[in-house]
């Protein structure tokens, strides 16, 4: 039934590079620190890392605007240093997972350079190039995801190019077989190499419907239901996965939108399957409507809703990823917890998402509980998608004021401030006088150092969860039942072999009454997971604190 898999055993640090850990003191994180911490980010307890994108990019984007597959960033050092960590990461029983990112290259990638200097040029259809509907008018009404139009005009060639995200990252034509042959020679040079998988970056956007039609006019994205989970989508990752089948390898895809029901199609077990599993991102909107720029007060019900479809609609047949944060993503302390419960919510949201069965992606600093930057005005900011979007707000005539609100709420730079290893100065990050992007000042008391001295921080609460999910397959192959409880408490229960794992979740600021399922017996149950050190229970029932979090294991 559990059909085991070293993936599904295993759980995952993120690193996006440019802010973990600067080695060469030239304020830029890079691959020399990420060495110098893999003893850190083996003590956590988690089996593989991922990284956001090494390779070279003029950084558009940070690195999802790639310029070659086959290298690595001179900011992050080079080839060879990278073949050292690979090294030093398996010697330590890492595997370790790079970011594919194929929807789309840099304009300063050499098949685009090629690709624009004329149409007879062999890298020409390695884009999507299309005539203006009339003289001054682009191919269709698509709208970027990073805001403004999805084309861009190239005087020289009198055509468009076709962008979903920045205008620097030109999306591939992946209906060119020759571009699919690409793709599985990058896949074969990292494999070759050694790497244990990828997560393939917006993989459900590379298939656009043939003719490029029109979209639903909308403020942002218009023309996206043309071109997520495409025509031709299931059929060229199978050409992807049987490359992928020749190593022993893992792939999780990104994908925007989707829903259990649709992702069946890619991530069922058997034949079929095309990817291990996938990012959605239906969680994420617990306190927003589809983006995080449309906020919405935190709503739990609707969390464990999605939790708990997830959870039912894969179980025996597919493979839960599970994250509550990455670099795309507002801290979540910041967004679900409560930044006065710092430790007691970040305890808690740790447990609430780790005990589910899936395999768990842990964000960096997420497992010191670092918080949003909240940067009051919009020079400070890094980030082009918040960037347009402020500039898009302004534009339909919204206060400077409020448009700021929305971006310290919702803005992808409050996950990527450098990571704070210490008290000292730049927060330990670097050397150099300035890092590249400034750090949260609450560095002070929220950093690496501390919480190693602390037995009770966050850190050591994600050692020991960790630890316990590796040693009790319940957690990992258990099912999943969700409690009836108050809105704010989110409990479930997982069974398996005739053991029982009871998680208790508190999303309130307050006390609220809870009592366990008549089955369970909370007095003979071993308590073995909580955030306060005391821990009452009258008969079956008591009264949760602050985020309070309590596993009971019924063996
Ligand atoms: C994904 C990445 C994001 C990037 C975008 C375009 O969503 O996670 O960081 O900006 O794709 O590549
Ligand atoms: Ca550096």
């Amino acid at each position: 039934m559990e059909n085991k898999k070293w993936y599904k055993e295993m759980s995952v640090y993120q690193i996006w590079p440019r802010s973990f850990c600067d080695g060469n003191g030239d304020g830029i994180g890079d691959l020399k620190g990420i060495i110098s911490k893999l003893d850190y980010i083996k003590s956590i307890g988690v089996d593989a890392i991922w990284f956001s994108p090494l390779y070279p990019s003029p950084n558009a984007d940070y690195g999802y605007d790639i310029a070659d597959y086959k290298d690595i960033s001179k900011d992050y050092g080079t080839l060879e240093e990278f073949k050292t960590l690979l090294d030093e990461a398996h010697k330590r029983g890492l595997k370790v997972i790079m970011d594919l990112v194929v929807n789309h290259t840099s304009d300063q990638h050499k098949w685009f350079l090629e690709s624009k200097k004329s149409e007879d040029n062999p890298y020409h259809n390695y884009y999507i190039w299309r005539k203006g509907r009339k003289p001054g008018k682009e191919p269709n009404n698509w709208l970027s995801t990073f805001q403004g139009k999805a084309w861009e005009y190239c005087k020289e060639l009198d055509k468009y190019y076709l962008h979903v995200f920045a205008k620097e990252q030109p999306d591939l034509n992946m209906d060119n077989p020759k571009v699919r042959e690409e793709v599985k020679s990058i896949m074969r040079f990292w494999l070759d190499m050694g790497v244990d998988g990828f997560r393939e970056d917006v993989i459900t956007f590379i298939s656009k419907k043939e003719g490029l039609p029109n979209g639903f006019p909308l403020p942002t994205a218009t023309g996206i239901e043309h071109y997520m989970n495409g025509p031709h989508l299931r059929e060229y990752l199978r050409e992807f996965k049987d490359v992928l089948d020749e190593y022993d390898c893992f792939t999780v895809g990104e994908a925007p939108m989707m829903t259990t029901k649709r992702a069946l199609r890619f991530i069922k077990e058997g034949d079929g399957q095309l990817l291990n599993m996938m990012f959605h991102f239906e969680h994420m909107s617990a306190d927003n409507i589809i983006t995080n720029w449309i906020r919405t007060p935190f709503n739990p019900g609707k969390l464990k809703k999605v939790y708990a479809r997830w959870q039912k609609d894969l179980y025996g047949k597919a493979w839960n990823a599970l994250y509550i944060e990455n670099h795309d993503q507002p801290r979540i302390i910041s967004r679900y917890g409560s930044e006065k419960y710092r430790v007691e919510s970040g305890k808690m949201l740790a447990t609430m998402y780790i005990l589910q069965s899936g395999t768990p992606f842990i964000y960096q600093g997420q497992e010191i509980g670092m918080l949003n930057a909240n940067l009051p005005t919009i020079d400070r900011y890094k980030d082009v998608s918040s960037i347009n979007t402020y500039k898009l707000f302004r534009k339909f005539g919204i206060s400077d004021k409020i448009t700021m609100k929305f971006c310290m709420y919702a803005s992808r730079d409050n996950a990527r401030t450098p990571m704070q290893w210490s008290a000292e100065k730049n927060a330990g990050f670097t050397s150099a006088q300035e890092p590249w992007f400034e750090v949260n000042p609450n560095y002070k008391s929220i950093n690496v150092e501390q919480a190693e001295n602390d037995p009770n921080s966050i850190l050591n609460y994600y050692r020991k969860i960790l630890k316990f999910r590796k040693e009790n397959d319940i957690v990992k192959y258990g099912d999943f039942e969700l409690l009836k409880t108050q809105r704010k408490l989110f409990a479930y229960v997982r069974s398996y072999k005739g053991q029982k794992l009871l998680v208790i979740n508190s999303f309130s600021e307050g006390d609220m009454p809870f009592t366990a399922p008549k089955d369970f017996d909370l007095e003979k149950a071993e308590l073995v997971l909580y955030n306060y050190e005391d821990n009452p229970v009258i008969h079956n029932g008591f009264m949760t604190r602050p985020y309070e979090t309590r596993v009971y294991f019924l063996k």
